[in-house]
């Protein structure tokens, strides 16, 4: 099977309050996005690329990004829409020439310390189940809070976060957000859309280095995992 690498970076970055597109940022003078497609660009296991962006940004992504950096693997760069779910959706309908049993790594373009051993990972798994997710256990006690007090405290060893890469068999996938979208059900993670259909999904072992740049103090955790790396 083919594999194939879409990536949502059609956010506005409302939580970062940075005054324009987080995924622009720069880390050691690159933008955090670019960072995240280059590991797929240089991954041996990944055939093709597909990019979300905001409809008004794709000319600035294309020279600024794709054609800054040389990265020959991407095929499109596709409009994003109003939520995440609804932004990989558009990049589900628009790649060319895939069959139900290629494969799709959907990864989030701010999580730019992904690495080529998480994709070989979620790559492997989704081959042999249909479906993964990379994700990490929780470090903290969890608590679920109803109206300021605490309701309930989930046993912390079955509680992991969620991460990307998510890969998927495309059949499967793509059946999940068709029909998440006609039920009008939003998920924040690709993974849940199959969830609520009852299909099982795989769980691969991440990193804490794997970090979904968020907030501004994520920016300070990106320097130091940067300097750490080099
Ligand atoms: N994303 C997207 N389309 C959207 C919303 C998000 O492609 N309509 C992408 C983001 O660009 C990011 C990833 O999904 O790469 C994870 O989303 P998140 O961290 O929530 O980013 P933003 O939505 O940009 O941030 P915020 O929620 O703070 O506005
Ligand atoms: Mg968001």
């Amino acid at each position: 099977a083919r594999v194939f690498a879409l990536i949502p970076a059609a956010g506005m970055g409302k939580r970062m309050g940075a005054g324009y597109n987080k995924q622009y940022l720069a880390l050691d003078g690159m933008p955090i996005v670019a960072h995240t497609v280059r590991v797929f660009q240089e991954a041996a296991c990944i055939d093709a690329i597909y990019l979300v962006s905001p409809e008004q940004e794709i000319p600035f992504c294309r020279s600024e990004v794709v054609e800054r950096y040389g990265f020959t693997k991407v095929r499109a760069i596709v409009p994003g829409g109003a939520e995440r779910q609804h932004s990989v959706h558009n990049g589900l309908r628009a790649i060319e020439g895939i069959a139900p049993d290629d494969l799709v790594l959907i990864h989030d373009g701010v999580r730019p310390f992904v690495t080529a051993a998480m994709l070989e990972a979620s790559v492997a798994a989704a081959q042999a189940s249909g479906a993964a997710i990379v994700a990490v256990p929780v470090k903290d006690t969890v608590k679920v809070v109803r109206d300021g007090v605490i309701a309930e405290t989930p046993a912390r060893e079955q509680l992991w976060l969620a991460q990307t890469p998510q890969a998927f068999r495309y059949g499967l996938i793509r059946a999940a957000h068709d029909e998440a979208a006609a039920d009008g059900f939003l998920g924040t993670d690709d993974a849940s859309l199959m969830e609520r259909q009852g299909k099982p999904v795989q769980v691969v072992r991440g990193d804490y280095t794997n970090i979904k740049i968020t907030t501004p103090e994520d920016m300070i955790l990106a320097e130091a995992f940067l300097k750490e790396k080099k």
